[in-house]
């Protein structure tokens, strides 16, 4: 998982400062707060020392995995875990689906060791430490280092979270993605008429494209058929997909109001594109009824009328679409 509702888990030793920063951290990002530890003493109605005591520690860790797979169903958590639960791989692989991990680093002599029952001695701290230090560090998504005020701290976890997460969405999110569909009979270039459409293929087409769109640093899919209603299916199946639509719809330009009305449904700010200036052709051509749900109309320029329509979506794309009402004319 990746993004802003991923959990926040915290593991390291027993008595590192997971409870308090996890405490700081939920309340300056308006999170809820869990604590593992918490929850098995709330599911066995027992403190963790009476359940070692008691019931021993295979019993604990079996309530631990247990909680480890709950909490691994929920999002936007901080959520503290108990020293020992990295001993267990599966609760690491279970919590990792859906949280970023960070691993407090606190130098032994810091650690809290009061009720804890695995910690109790300096000694007892120390063979703890020599077990788990790797697996901690196995675990972690990151290491933070927990020596200095608690805020430094809270202020480290925020920043990585807020680099790896926002900054990321907002990077995918200012990645256009562009659709440019490609009408009747453009997979014939370089063969069809090439006095008006050029000596160029269409794979040669297909490379400029998406040459342009590295270039312009856009997302870009393209799709060609020779089928009205797959045209109409594409277009329909852009919606929520596509900030921007690159269209030639060929012959279907100039009788489509199929292609006219899927353009109208999805409200996709979408560019026209002729190869050939179809303005000086043909009196049929004069009629675009595609262009009707266009933003803008380009033709004659041949390859580049593409380029072009990529340019004025890169910038464009965000303002709402205008709905040309009237029948454009190419006159
Ligand atoms: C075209 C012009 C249309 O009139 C014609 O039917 C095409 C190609 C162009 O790109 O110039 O197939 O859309």
């Amino acid at each position: 998982m990746e993004n802003s509702e991923t959990n926040i888990v915290l593991i390291g030793m027993p008595g590192c400062g997971k409870s308090s920063i996890g405490h700081l951290l939920a309340q300056q990002m308006k999170r809820d707060f869990l604590d593992t530890d918490q929850l098995i003493e709330q599911k066995t109605q027992l403190p963790v020392a009476e359940i070692f005591a008691k019931h021993g520690e295979v019993f604990f860790r079996a309530q631990e995995a247990e909680i480890a797979g709950i909490c691994s169903q929920l999002k936007g958590k901080v959520i503290a875990t108990g020293g020992g639960m990295v001993l267990n791989a599966e609760n690491i692989r279970q919590l990792k689906q859906t949280g970023r991990i960070y691993y407090l680093q606190r130098e032994l002599q810091l650690l809290a060791r009061k009720g804890r029952p695995l910690s109790s001695s300096a000694n007892a701290l120390e063979k703890l430490f020599e077990q788990r230090a790797a697996l901690y560090l196995l675990a972690a998504d990151c290491v933070v280092d927990n020596q200095g005020p608690l805020q430094q701290v809270v202020q480290a976890i925020l920043d990585d979270f807020t680099e790896v997460f926002f900054n990321n969405e907002k990077t995918r999110s200012g990645t256009k993605k562009i659709l440019v569909i490609n009408g009747p009979n453009i997979n014939m270039l370089g063969i069809r008429e090439p006095q008006i459409y050029g000596q160029q293929t269409y794979a040669q087409l297909l490379d400029f494209i998406r040459q342009c769109a590295a270039e312009l640093q856009l997302d870009v899919d393209c799709y060609q058929s020779n089928h009205e209603g797959a045209l109409v299916d594409t277009i329909q199946g852009a919606l929520g997909k596509y900030d921007g639509i690159v269209i030639n719809p060929a012959a279907y330009t100039h009788t489509s109001i199929a292609i006219l009305d899927a353009l109208k449904a999805v409200q996709i700010p979408a560019v026209e594109v002729h190869l050939s200036a179809v303005q000086q052709r043909e009196e049929f051509r004069q009629i675009s009824y595609a262009g009707m749900a266009c933003c803008k109309t380009i033709a004659g320029l041949g390859f580049q009328g593409y380029r072009e329509a990529m340019v004025f979506l890169k910038s464009g794309a965000s303002v709402p679409l205008v709905m040309i009402d009237d029948a454009q004319n190419f006159k």
